[in-house]
This record gives C-alpha cells, sequence and structure tokens, in this order.
C-alpha cells in the first residue's frame, strides 16, 4: 500500500510551456487509485482498443472514451461518435474525473467526452492539434497516471519550436486559451516507473467540449 504522506508537496506549483498550464501531483495518490477503479469500469462497459489513422496505421496507444462523445479515428477519419465501434453507448464520465474539470477548466460547460489513452511499453503519441471539437473556447483538461510520460508542446504553428516535460502520475495538463491549439504530443514513457498500475503502463485522459 502506498503511503500517501511521503508524497511530495500536493499539489506542487503550476508550471507553464508555451501557455500550457500543468499542474503537478494535482491528484495525491489515493484519488489516482479511486481513478484507477472508475476506470476499470469505463473499460468493462467500453473495451480498449488500438485505432487505425486514416492512412491506416495502427496506434501504438489502445482508446477508448466515456461521455456524451467519444473521439475515435478508422480509414474514414477523424470524429466524435455517439457510440463504441462495438455498438455500446459510451460510459458516463466518472464523478472523480468531471470534478478535476470542475476545478481547474474554468469552464461553466461539461465535458461531452473523456478520451481514454493506454500506453503500454513503447507507445507514444505524434505531435497533433486537439481540433475535432466544434468550440475551442473551453480547455482540454488532460490528467496523467500511472508511467512517466515525456511531454513535448509547440505553439500554434506547426513547426514552431517545442518543449519537453515529463508528465507524472497525478498530474494535470490544461491547454486553453491560446494555447487550446497548441500542437502536442508523446515522445514515449518510462515503463514500469510508476507502481499505480499493476503491470505498469500509463493512462491519459482527456476531457473536452464538443459540441
Ligand atoms: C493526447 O494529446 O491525446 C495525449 C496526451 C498525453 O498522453 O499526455
Ligand atoms: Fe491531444
Amino acid at each position: 500500500m502506498t503511503d500517501t504522506r511521503s508524497d511530495p508537496a500536493h499539489p506542487g506549483a503550476p508550471v507553464t510551456l508555451n501557455g500550457v498550464v500543468i499542474h503537478p501531483r494535482w491528484l495525491d495518490v489515493a484519488a489516482q487509485m479511486a481513478l484507477v477503479e472508475d476506470l476499470r469500469e469505463v473499460i468493462r462497459a467500453a473495451p480498449l482498443l488500438r485505432p487505425v489513422t486514416p492512412g491506416g496505421r495502427q496506434m501504438s496507444v489502445r482508446m477508448t472514451a466515456a461521455g456524451r462523445f467519444g473521439w475515435v479515428t478508422d480509414r474514414k477519419g477523424y470524429r466524435y461518435e455517439p457510440a463504441h465501434p462495438s455498438g455500446v453507448a459510451w460510459p458516463p464520465i466518472p464523478s472523480s474525473v468531471s470534478a478535476i474539470w470542475d476545478a481547474l477548466s474554468g469552464c461553466a460547460r461539461a465535458p461531452e467526452c473523456c478520451l481514454v489513452n493506454w500506453y503500454g511499453e513503447g507507445a507514444r503519441m505524434g505531435l497533433h492539434q486537439d481540433r475535432d471539437e466544434a468550440d475551442f473556447t473551453c480547455p482540454v483538461v488532460s490528467v496523467s497516471l500511472g508511467d512517466a510520460g515525456l511531454f513535448r508542446v509547440g505553439g500554434v504553428e506547426r513547426r514552431g519550436p517545442t518543449r519537453s516535460i515529463w508528465l507524472n502520475s497525478g498530474d494535470v495538463v490544461v491547454m486553453g486559451g491560446p494555447a487550446r491549439l497548441a500542437w502536442h504530443g508523446v515522445d514515449r514513457i518510462r515503463f514500469g516507473s510508476s507502481t499505480l498500475l499493476p503491470g505498469g503502463g500509463r493512462i491519459n485522459l482527456t476531457l473536452r467540449v464538443v459540441t
């Protein structure tokens, strides 16, 4: 059992990279464990799968979602869908997850999608913008659980300079305002660096307003 009292200061002082705000250790270990329990139910209802890009490349992360809409990709393109590819409705966003949005988004609207990305050993996420939503007024709020991930952040231009930071379990990232459309990605994870998930791996949750 992890002793939450041995956590370093929680939460840590926010760090800003290219307008993207990182809240280190926003969640203590007990809150991280409770989130993982809630996510197990989401994954039971809507199993993780490895999607393909419109270009036909299989992604290295496994994905599912909760909420009114889930973000999906296949040969037909990137889009939001009201149901899992199996046809079952996406499960509701757990209240433990919406509470993070309520605390940090500064947005009156509720999140409509909680995308769940699962990174196993060797998984990564190429540099991209989150821009399949109809409204960019609210930020994207992103939660890291489990193994550390090397997060790369650029500006709103594809070719601008980027900066990188290791995201650790319990960190929460807010991409809002001018940084809502910042390019970002995960170059690699440090597999086995956290004991939160038995067997290792990293979970990232991204919360978004879609419509
Ligand atoms: C994403 O932008 O889709 C994932 C970000 C992360 O895994 O931290
Ligand atoms: Fe993203």
